[in-house]
């Protein structure tokens, strides 16, 4: 079996605070999905990489040729997901080969992370994704009163924090983003939702806390900082 990588790369960035969308904005160099697509193309194993962009978007052309640009962003995250699944299939895809969803605004994604959960997922049946064991205190608060208060420590040792990539088959994927799409993909955050509504048990991987996901304005100069140091 195949494995793609499908960079979902058509939001607008709207916490960000930056003039047009994050995935566009230079760190370190060059901009933030170049350093996502990079860690893809390093990966031997990866066949080709798909990036969903909005449609209309001018700002992203393809720098390789195991590159495809897809200009069918939705108005969900999950709904651009849906669609490069569909493009990823009309360029070849077959039902049982590997997608690799990683989101554009996580430019700190290395090779061997990407490697670790290829080779975790690689004999599972659905597959999995990358992601941390909580690292802090974990709190319930009390219902809806502000300020929130504390009702209970929540046992943290079974809580993780998804991350991307999320990795698997074709068919897993397109059938449980499919099942979700008459209602709008409402509540679909990640690809690992989808598939355990199917009543799956993906595989959890661990990932790395600078795989974080650029979100807000302080976000940048964190990333610049880790991207300045390979080590780091
Ligand atoms: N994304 C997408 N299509 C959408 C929304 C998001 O392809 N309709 C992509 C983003 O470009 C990003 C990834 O999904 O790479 C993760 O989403 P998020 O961090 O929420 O990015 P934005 O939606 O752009 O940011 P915000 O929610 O702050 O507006
Ligand atoms: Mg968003």
């Amino acid at each position: 079996q195949r494995l793609y990588a499908l960079i979902p790369a058509a939001g607008v960035g709207s916490r960000s605070g930056a003039q047009g969308p994050k995935q566009y904005q230079r760190v370190a160099g060059r901009r933030v999905i170049d350093h996502t697509v990079a860690a893809f193309l390093a990966v031997p194993a990866i066949a080709g990489v798909g990036v969903v962009v909005a449609p209309g978007d001018t700002q992203y052309h393809a720098a390789d040729e195991r590159i495809r640009v897809w200009h069918v962003g939705g108005e969900t995250r999950a709904h651009s997901v849906f669609n490069g699944l569909l493009a990823l299939s009309g360029a070849g895809a077959r039902a049982q080969d590997w997608v690799l969803v990683h989101d554009a605004a996580r430019c700190l994604i290395r090779p061997a992370d990407i490697e670790r959960l290829i080779d975790a997922c690689r004999d599972e049946p659905v597959g999995g994704l990358l992601a941390l064991p909580l690292p802090d205190t974990l709190k319930q608060a009390t219902g809806q009163q502000a300020p929130p208060r504390v009702q209970a420590t929540v046992e943290r040792g079974d809580k993780w924090l998804a991350q991307t990539p999320q990795m698997f088959r074709w068919q897993v994927l397109y059938q449980a983003l499919a099942a979700r799409q008459a209602s709008g993909f409402q509540g679909v955050t990640d690809e690992s939702s989808a598939v355990e509504a199917l009543g799956e048990r993906p595989l959890l991987v661990v990932g790395s806390s600078r795989n974080f996901k650029v979100t807000y304005p302080e976000d940048f100069a964190m990333a610049q900082a880790l991207l300045m140091h390979a080590d780091a």
